[in-house]
């Protein structure tokens, strides 16, 4: 059968991940989280103390940048590949408040974008592929055959990953999270190198009141189409 490249973009927490490893699980595709490496470069400027609330020394992260490796390699137990830096698994540690507050920033910056898109183009390659991210449809595969743009409100986007996190059992409040979604849409749309926005040929997915069972049937419709297509 026809193998094709799934791009999924849209804004933080609009369920992107879940319905990428659903739709990777059942075509039998490799799925790429790309926030993951976005997270892992973030959490390594953190550990070396590139990135505080005051300061950001961009060009120490540039300049060891050559330092950061990043895999992924699959977990039978979880059911999709966790994210790797430097040899740790740090699938874990990346979900934190603490690096989803400095990751847009992190984000932000050309050169870490250039690194990531090159390894993010390899991956992908051979096709058979679902990636999920804020630049797939537009920068990483402007030609992948089905794309898909994810959006919900700010305010359910909040509770889903404050109940993500809660069940992980962080000790966070509603407010801050609230916060941090809203600060990485404004942030995330707004940088200059590859901002988050729809691609032309995109579908739009609004789930606020959508749940997970219909837009898993709903989106794999639609790749199921193009692949026959
Ligand atoms: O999908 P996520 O929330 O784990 O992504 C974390 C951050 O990484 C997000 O705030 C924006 C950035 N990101 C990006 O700029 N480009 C991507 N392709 C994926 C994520």
């Amino acid at each position: 059968m026809k193998k094709i490249t799934i791009a999924i973009d849209g804004f933080s927490s609009t369920g992107k991940s879940t319905i990428a490893k659903q739709l990777a699980n059942a075509l039998e595709y490799i799925y790429v989280d790309t926030g993951a490496m976005y997270r892992a470069v973030t959490l390594f400027a953190l550990r070396k103390g590139y990135i505080d609330e005051e300061n950001f020394s961009i060009n120490d992260l540039i300049a060891n940048l050559d330092q950061i490796t990043l895999q992924f390699k699959y977990n039978e137990q979880v059911g999709f590949a966790e994210m790797y830096l430097n040899g740790e698994n740090v699938e874990k540690e990346i979900r934190t408040l603490n690096v989803s507050n400095y990751v847009s920033k992190v984000a932000a910056v050309p050169e870490v974008r250039y690194q990531l898109v090159k390894q993010q183009q390899k991956m992908g390659a051979d096709k058979g592929i679902v990636m999920d991210g804020r630049d797939i449809g537009t920068v990483v595969f402007p030609d992948a055959e089905l794309k898909l743009f994810m959006t919900a409100s700010p305010e359910k986007r909040a509770i889903r990953r404050y109940k993500e996190l809660i069940d992980k059992g962080d000790d966070v409040k509603y407010e801050d999270v609230l916060r941090n979604v809203q600060n990485r849409d404004y942030i995330d749309s707004h940088r200059e190198d590859s901002p988050l926005r729809q691609a032309e040929d995109a579908i739009a997915f609004d789930n606020s009141d959508m749940g997970l069972k219909e837009q898993f049937d709903r989106i794999m419709n639609l790749a199921k189409r193009t692949i026959e297509a």
